[in-house]
C-alpha cells in the first residue's frame, strides 16, 4: 500500500503504543498489512497500565450512545484474549465474572439477591446500600501489559518505543510521518495518543486529560469475588489478595502525581464498604491519564487530513472498548462497512 520513498516504509503508522494502538496493530496484522506502532515512552505505560480493568459495558454511567459499542466488545473479548494469549504465550484471565453496582431502587434488593452476595461477597458490608448484579469481567491491566505488545511482534508488527511523532504530512498516496529518528512512508497514520492526541501536530482534537488515582488494598480472595461499584468508589478484586480501589476524576492537566490525601479519602470510603480489607504500610498507589471528550464519546474516523484516522478519547472504557475499536476502524480503514455506525464517534463532529 505505501509508496517507499528511502526511508522505511509500511503500510499502517499508529502513534501511540497504548491497549488502543496495539490492539488495532494487531487487527491490522491479522488482515495482512505491515504496521508500525510509534510509542514515545514504554508501550502500555499510560492510561492502559494505570487502568481498573473493569469492562464495565452497563455502568449507569456511561453515555447511552457508548452501548452499541460496548456490547459489541464485551462480546469479542474471548477470542481477543485468546488471539493475545496464543501469540504472546501469556495467559491473560478474567479475573472477575460479575459487578455488584449500586442502584436507587429499594426494589431490586431481595432475599436472593442478599443471598447471593453473601456467597460472592461475605465481606462487604452492604449497610445502606441497594445493588443489582452486571455480568461484566474485570481483567488486570498489568497482564495485558506483559502480553499485548509480545502479540503484536509474534504477529509480525512492529513496536518502536522511546519514539515520539515529529510531525505528519499527507502525501498524494499516503503519509510520511516523521520521528526524531527517521522518515517513514505508509499508506495511513492513525491517532492513538490516548490523553496526549490532542497535541496540534496530530490534529488538535479537543482531548483532555482526566486523572485517575488508584490503589491497592489486601483482602482474603474469598472475601470478595466480583467487582463492587457505587458512587464515588470501586473495588476491584484481582482474586490473589489484591482489592484495587478508584478512581479519582480530576482536570489538573498532565500532572500524574499521587496525593496522600486523595488515596486516604479512597481507602477510608472503600474500608466502610468492607471492612475486612487492610491498608499495607506502604500502599501501592499511582495515577494514570484518561483521555477526556467534550462529550463524552470516543473519537473514531478519519480525521481532516487525508490519508489520517483517528481512535482516541475513549475515557473510562479503554480496556473494554479496545477489541470493538480494533475492529471498527480496520473495516473503515479498509473500506467495509463497520459493525457499528460510527456517525456519532466522527471526529468530524468538532
Ligand atoms: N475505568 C475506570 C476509571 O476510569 O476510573
Amino acid at each position: 500500500m505505501a509508496k517507499p520513498s528511502g526511508g522505511h516504509a509500511t503500510d499502517i503508522v499508529i502513534a501511540g503504543g497504548g491497549i488502543i494502538g496495539l490492539s488495532l496493530a494487531l487487527e491490522l496484522r491479522q488482515r495482512g498489512l505491515s504496521v508500525a506502532v510509534l510509542e514515545r515512552h514504554r508501550a502500555m505505560s499510560s492510561a492502559s497500565w494505570a487502568a481498573g480493568g473493569m469492562l464495565a459495558v452497563n455502568d449507569p454511567q456511561n453515555p447511552l450512545e457508548l452501548l452499541p459499542l460496548a456490547i459489541l466488545s464485551w462480546a469479542l473479548y474471548p477470542s481477543y484474549l485468546d488471539r493475545i494469549e496464543l501469540l504472546s504465550g501469556r495467559h491473560v484471565p478474567l479475573r472477575t465474572q460479575w459487578t455488584l453496582q449500586q442502584v436507587q431502587s429499594e426494589r431490586v434488593s431481595t432475599d436472593a439477591l442478599a443471598a447471593e452476595i453473601a456467597e460472592f461477597a461475605p465481606g462487604l458490608d452492604a449497610t445502606g446500600h441497594s445493588f443489582k448484579w452486571l455480568e461484566e469481567g474485570s481483567l488486570d491491566p498489568n497482564d495485558l501489559r506483559e502480553a499485548l505488545p509480545e502479540a503484536l511482534r509474534a504477529a509480525g508488527g512492529m513496536l518502536v518505543e522511546e519514539t515520539a511523532v515529529v510531525g505528519v504530512e499527507s502525501t498524494a498516496h499516503g503519509v510520511l510521518v516523521e520521528t526524531q529518528r527517521e522518515r517513514i512512508a505508509a499508506g495511513m497514520f492513525v491517532n492513538c495518543c490516548g490523553a496526549w492526541a490532542g497535541e496540534p501536530r496530530l490534529g488538535g482534537l479537543p482531548v483532555v486529560p482526566v486523572k485517575g488515582q488508584m490503589a491497592n488494598l489486601r483482602c482474603p480472595p474469598e472475601r470478595l469475588r466480583c467487582v463492587v461499584r457505587v458512587p464515588g468508589i470501586y473495588l476491584i478484586p484481582r482474586g490473589d489478595s489484591r482489592v484495587t480501589i478508584g478512581a479519582t476524576l480530576e482536570h489538573v492537566g498532565f500532572d500524574e502525581t499521587v496525593q496522600e490525601s486523595s488515596i486516604k479519602q479512597m481507602i477510608d470510603a472503600a474500608l466502610r464498604l468492607l471492612p475486612e480489607a487492610t491498608a499495607p504500610m506502604q500502599v501501592e498507589s499511582w495515577a494514570g491519564l484518561r483521555p477526556g471528550t467534550p462529550d463524552g464519546l470516543p473519537i473514531l474516523g478519519a480525521a481532516g487530513t487525508k490519508h489520517c484516522w483517528h481512535a482516541t478519547g475513549h475515557y473510562r472504557d479503554g480496556i473494554l472498548l479496545a477489541p470493538v475499536t480494533a475492529r471498527l476502524m480496520a473495516q473503515s480503514m479498509l473500506g467495509e462497512f463497520p459493525d457499528v455506525p460510527l456517525d456519532a464517534f466522527t471526529p468530524a463532529r468538532f
